[in-house]
């Protein structure tokens, strides 16, 4: 006797539906409400998707209440200390641990892709030197499209995995073209004798006129950023991406799609706006007052690197960032960072404070982050190009899962129309 599918009962007017119920391998159940309009004639109502389960997913789960992080089941603590970035893309994408061999294969395929076409040089050289790489990176990553027409295919299976190699290849090289470029240094060629991180490293610090030796403590704390920062569930820009894939566009376009969003200072461009917050702050004794308007409804000021949509406990990456902060900030022999006392006594100030204990605001993947990329030597405007870089691995596999999903179709939400309902045009000389 098989259990009689749960369902959720849901009465209204003279209607009383009867609506499927799912459960998850971790985290709520959900009611399936695909029917709900045809049944019942009336939308769901849920700007921000704050209830909303948008897909099935097995990638990554959070549990925002414990401050849990998983990559295809394997905690983002353990990946941080015993992975690293180019195996956790093979776990994301793959689902499995990568045995010595696989790893390798995947790891010789990324590198044999890291460069772009070099008329793709042409395309940096349009903007003008103090654009954002953001602004630089949506435009020349959406145009990797008009180069790499034999990865655009979707529906060719072998496609979609060349174009996710390339992605995940380039995406380091793209975003040190940008430092460089509003730099005005020359491009760096990657060097296919280095691994992941310390080819970025080296393509955004090293210059023709001399030897440049990647620094390892540098080289690991790049990588685990990446490893943090590399998937997150159903955020906004994986959200952009699952959404432009599901019309059928490329999959250079749906990533320059996800980039454009990441930049927001609500995500990803948090990371820039927390650093020049704590700059802002200057010093410890100015805390009160950031902390005081934070607090105030009428001041649209917030603690940039606080507060998140779903952990409402510590997000786990900033813990991890936190104790990289030091270690980094230590190993480089940086004492007396300014900028890490006013975050760690930003953060002791705002955790004890009831204003932000009520509203279960804690520090969020950026609030540590920008200290250590700037006592990495980068600046402020680079901050969320490494987190795009980071997040491609996450894009591509989502967008991957997206298309494998046989119930796919177009993503279309309806709304709570509040506009003029019909009304006669009235000609011009009758106004
Ligand atoms: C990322 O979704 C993801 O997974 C994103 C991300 C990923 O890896 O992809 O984790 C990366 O984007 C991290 C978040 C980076 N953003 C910031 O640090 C910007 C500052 N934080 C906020 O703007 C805010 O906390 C959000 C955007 C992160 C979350 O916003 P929500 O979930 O919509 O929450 P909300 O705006 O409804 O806030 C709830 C309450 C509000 O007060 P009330 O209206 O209830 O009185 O908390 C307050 C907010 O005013 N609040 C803050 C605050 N964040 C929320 N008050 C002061 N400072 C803050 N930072």
């Amino acid at each position: 006797m098989t259990d009689a599918p749960r369902t959720a009962k849901l009465t209204f007017d003279d209607k009383e539906l009867e609506l499927p119920m799912y459960s998850p391998t971790a985290g709520p159940d959900v009611i399936d409400i695909t029917k709900l309009y045809a049944q019942g004639g009336v939308f769901t109502y849920d700007p921000g998707f704050t209830s909303t389960a948008s897909c099935d997913s097995a990638i990554t789960y959070i549990d925002g209440g414990k401050g849990e992080l998983l990559y295809r089941g394997y905690s983002i603590d353990e990946l941080a200390e015993s992975s690293n970035y180019i195996e956790v893309c093979y776990i994301l994408l793959f689902g499995e641990l990568p045995t010595k061999a696989q790893l390798k294969k995947f790891s010789d395929r990324i590198t044999k892709h890291t460069m772009v076409h070099d008329q793709m040089q042409q395309m940096f050289r349009g903007f003008r030197r103090d654009a954002h790489p953001m602004a630089i990176m949506c435009g020349v990553v959406g145009a990797l499209s008009a180069f790499y027409h034999d990865s655009t295919d979707i529906s060719d299976p072998e496609q979609r995995e060349h174009a996710s190699v390339r992605m995940i290849a380039k995406i380091p090289t793209i975003a040190a073209m940008a430092y460089k470029y509003s730099v005005g240094q020359p491009f760096v060629y990657p060097d296919n004798k280095l691994d992941y991180a310390s080819n970025f490293l080296r393509m955004c610090f090293a210059v023709p006129a001399e030897e440049y030796v990647v620094d390892p403590i540098l080289a690991k704390a790049m990588d685990r950023i990446f490893t943090l920062h590399a998937d997150h569930e159903q955020n906004a820009s994986t959200s952009t991406v699952r959404l432009a894939g599901s019309s059928g566009a490329n999959p250079f376009a749906c990533i320059a799609a996800g980039i454009a969003c990441l930049w927001g200072p609500a995500h990803g461009g948090a990371n820039q706006a927390c650093l020049e917050m704590l700059r802002e702050i200057g010093t410890v004794d100015r805390i009160p007052e950031f902390v005081a308007r934070a607090k105030d409804k009428n001041d649209p000021f917030r603690l940039m690197g606080f507060g998140h949509r779903v952990y409402k406990n510590f997000d786990p990456r900033a813990k991890v960032m936190k104790e990289s902060a030091d270690e980094v900030l230590e190993l480089m022999g940086i004492e007396n960072n300014e900028t890490l006392k006013v975050a760690k006594e930003l953060e002791k100030i705002a955790l004890e404070d009831p204003y932000f204990k009520e509203k279960k605001l804690y520090p969020n993947v950026d609030f540590y982050s920008g200290i250590i990329l700037d006592a990495m030597g980068f600046p402020t405007s680079m901050f969320t190009p490494i987190f795009a870089l980071s997040r491609t691995v996450g894009w591509i596999t989502q967008w991957q899962e997206m298309l494998n999903d046989p119930s796919q179709k177009i993503g279309r939400p309806r709304q709570l129309y509040k506009g003029a309902t019909q009304r006669p045009y009235v000609e011009l000389d009758k106004r």
